[in-house]
């Protein structure tokens, strides 16, 4: 894949592009990434890239001309368009989902702006799409763009060890990482968690599993919305009280229980609540819901015993 920032400022970017993990990944031909200045295509004598704005405000404004030329110069020179992306606080938020898409591409251009902006008719020229990494303004695109160009940079094959990237991808997706210890086991009286150190490795995917559900419930419950999770991670995750306050978590488990429930031939509050290891007002909640979606039926509440039927075997 290639990148190619156009900004005012190259020196900046190649200083951070030349350093560390992007570095070796350019060096090795895993990723291409080229900065071109934007000034050398100005055709103001005195090489002014931007200007005050119409309608009075303060600060400057980039200007049209070099901008779509320095564009259109790297067109030519490559013989293609690629597909251009405008850093700016007013673009759709980057997430790792956004990053994905635009890393599936095989040519990327970055454009930077400064000053106060950049002449609207640049975007309507030659824009494809506006990404912002945040709500937050900085002083130019350069950082978003070294930004966007890293979380590329860390998805192409080879950049990363071969198992950290497929695990990021499929056990990792969405949620926030686990806690991380090394050497030494003791510091000023903590103990890294004693499982870590039996050496059992089955046990201690599933403790990290853990923990990443419970960190991402406990400080980014919006990520489990499109979380992949199982039927033991939303059991898990039921078992933290913070879970009754998402709806869509009620809706996973209810699924999840469903098709426990299609396997069954008699159901009840009890029976569902020892399977689950769960509480019995929980267990009725689902069968509740389980009622509604015309699963089970027959049923009185608050009778542990009186059986829940699938509708098309009828009352036995
Ligand atoms: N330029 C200035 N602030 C920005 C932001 N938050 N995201 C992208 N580009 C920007």
């Amino acid at each position: 894949m290639r990148i190619d920032i156009l900004t005012l400022f190259p020196a900046m970017c190649e200083a951070v592009l030349s350093e560390s993990i992007l570095k070796r990944a350019r060096g090795a031909g895993l990723i291409d990434v080229f900065c071109r200045d934007i000034r050398p295509y100005t055709l103001d004598k005195h090489h002014r890239v931007d200007d005050s704005p119409y309608g009075g405000g303060y600060g400057l404004v980039m200007q049209a001309q070099p901008v779509c030329d320095c564009f259109e110069a790297l067109c030519a020179e490559l013989g293609t368009r690629p597909h251009l992306v405008y850093m700016s606080p007013a673009g759709q938020t980057l997430t790792q989902q956004k990053a994905r898409e635009l890393a599936s591409l095989p040519h990327l251009a970055l454009l930077c702006g400064h000053y106060e902006g950049m002449d609207e008719r640049v975007i309507e020229e030659i824009v494809d799409e506006e990404v912002s990494i945040g709500d937050y303004v900085l002083t130019g695109g350069e950082l978003p763009a070294l930004v966007l160009t890293d979380c590329i940079a860390r998805m192409q094959p080879g950049v990363l060890a071969a198992d950290e990237a497929f695990e990021m991808e499929s056990h990792y997706a969405s949620l926030l990482e686990y806690p991380q210890y090394t050497k030494p086991p003791v510091w000023r009286g903590r103990a890294v968690p004693e499982i870590l150190l039996t050496g059992h490795h089955e046990n201690v995917r599933a403790w990290q599993r853990r923990q990443m559900l419970e960190r991402t419930l406990l400080r980014r419950p919006d990520l489990l919305e499109t979380a992949e999770l199982s039927a033991a991670d939303v059991l898990y995750l039921y078992t933290f009280p913070q879970s009754d306050a998402l709806p869509f978590l009620f809706e996973r488990l209810t699924d999840c229980v469903e098709q426990y429930v299609r396997t069954q031939k008699k159901v009840s509050p009890t029976s569902l609540q020892r399977k689950l290891k769960t509480d019995y007002a929980l267990a009725v909640r689902l069968l509740d819901a389980l009622e509604k979606r015309g699963v089970v039926s027959a049923y009185e509440k608050g009778r542990p015993r009186d059986v829940l039927l699938h509708p098309e075997q009828g009352e036995t």
